[in-house]
């Protein structure tokens, strides 16, 4: 190890023993510091650019938009906040192929989530990658092994994997606080705006549309399908079970103690309120079945999606409970989760999320070699509920899955939906 990289390590406190290490180059350059690009610097693309323009561990190297209005803000935005010009490219390609660059985030729509980091880890960039990991499962699962290829970390945005009061909450069900948990569920009810009814129109003149698309097979253009509720079209989004819904699945699913998918899934919803373009449902149940563990225990987590409801659900617009065999816990995302025995609370404490620490982790394991708190095992295995809960609902039928294979059994047509149909282009991944 030369002195550059043992000082990086020792300032971050990171010389962990027996973790793995990665190449001098891409740990730290000369002074210590991490080379950054970000992909899709849009909503929370914005919210990456703000936070690491006031990181003193980070330089941003470049921003990467197809839309050049948000690239000249993006641009300008780190100019202000580091007091030095970025590249702004639309290809991301220029970011991969520079070997001065450490790490990127990728808050692109969903569909480019998988293509990206496929590529970034074949370029050597550790990968931070907004959530849901991926479009679908196969990405996901793709997704692992570039980055177990490359040795690459790769953190899922889940940035309450991150919130002290959540890790806190954490470790007292998986200390058997309420006993043995049984049954989590995972909660998102709030009131959504629609998207309304449009026709196939042009693009701005602003946005490149064809590159916004990359290897998804060309539809045509819709006012509605930007900004950002593009993850309301199938092509492009997962629902708000990708959306809001991951966030909350991830911690029902922590909190269970389940670190495999499920092997039945059944799910019930639609459209029932709103009347509109939006393809993804607005009312969604679902139910996953964890086949027994080694403690020979069956269980289960729930799913219970409206985004119409003017109100909020125990008090939590996004929420997790957890059911175990001596109390409950009753948490929500923002703020903040109570212990009870019986019917009496007995502790609490707070919410998250914590932005600041997920990138901080994502920051750290890079210099150790550890693996994230969102590394893309568990953001894969997370994802994975949005996926097969959509493709419950998109077919209408039971699912049983084989964790092993991850293939849905004895149904062709739901098995089709556990990838997707790409065009020939430079960014259609591999194996998909
Ligand atoms: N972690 C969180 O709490 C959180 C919150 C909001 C959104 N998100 C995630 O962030 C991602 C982006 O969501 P959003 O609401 O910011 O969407 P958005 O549409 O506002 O932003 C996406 C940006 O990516 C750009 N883009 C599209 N294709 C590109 C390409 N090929 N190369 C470069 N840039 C490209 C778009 O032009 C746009 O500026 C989604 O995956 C979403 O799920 C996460």
């Amino acid at each position: 190890m030369n002195a550059t990289r043992r000082e990086f390590l020792q300032q971050t406190g990171a010389m962990a023993a027996g973790a793995a290490t990665f190449s001098v180059a891409r740990a730290a350059n000369a002074n210590g510091r991490l080379t950054v690009g970000i992909i899709g610097p849009g909503g929370m693309g914005s919210h990456h650019l703000n936070q690491l323009g006031r990181n003193p561990r980070v330089d941003i190297a470049y921003v990467c938009d197809v839309d050049a209005n948000r690239l000249a803000a993006a641009q300008k935005n780190v100019e202000k906040l580091k007091g030095a010009v970025p590249k702004a490219v639309s290809d991301m390609r220029r970011v991969f192929e520079d070997k001065s660059v450490d790490a990127v985030f990728i808050a692109t729509p969903d569909h480019w989530h998988a293509p990206a980091t496929l590529l970034a880890c074949d370029a050597g960039k550790h990968v931070y990658v907004e959530k849901p990991a991926s479009h679908n499962l196969r990405e996901g699962r793709l997704m692992i092994e570039a980055a177990r290829r490359n040795k690459c970390v790769v953190q899922m945005g889940t940035q309450t994997r991150s919130a002290a009061g959540i890790r806190e909450a954490m470790e007292l069900l998986h200390g058997g606080a309420i006993g043995d948990i049984l049954v989590a569920k995972a909660w998102n009810s709030q009131r959504r705006g629609t998207i309304g009814k449009t026709q196939p129109g042009t693009p701005p003149a602003h946005l490149d549309f064809d590159s916004w698309l990359g290897p998804v097979p060309v539809v045509p253009f819709r006012s509605n399908m930007l900004p950002g509720i593009w993850r309301w079209w199938h092509d492009f989004g997962t629902g708000d079970m990708g959306n809001d819904g991951v966030h909350d699945l991830d911690v029902a699913r922590w909190g269970l103690g389940v670190q495999t998918h499920p092997s039945r899934i059944c799910a019930m919803g639609g459209k029932y309120f709103f009347d509109d373009d939006m393809q993804w449902p607005d009312t969604q149940n679902v139910l996953f079945e964890y086949a027994p563990d080694a403690k020979g225990r069956t269980r289960q987590l729930i799913f219970e999606m409206r985004i119409w409801s003017p109100y909020v659900l125990e008090g939590h617009e996004n929420g997790c409970a957890y059911y175990g065999t001596k109390g409950h816990m009753l948490l929500g995302k923002a703020n903040g989760w109570k212990l009870y025995e019986g019917n009496k609370v007995v502790k609490e404490g707070p919410g998250g999320p914590d932005l600041p620490g997920h990138h901080a982790d994502f920051f750290d394991c890079i210099a150790s070699g550890a693996r994230p708190r969102a590394d893309i095992e568990i953001g894969h295995l997370s994802s994975s509920l949005c996926h097969l809960g959509n493709i419950a609902i998109r077919t209408g039928r039971m699912l049983r899955f084989d964790p092993k294979t991850e293939q849905i059994v004895g149904d062709a047509e739901s098995n089709k939906l556990v990838g997707r149909t790409y065009r020939e282009h430079w960014a259609t991944p591999k194996g998909a």
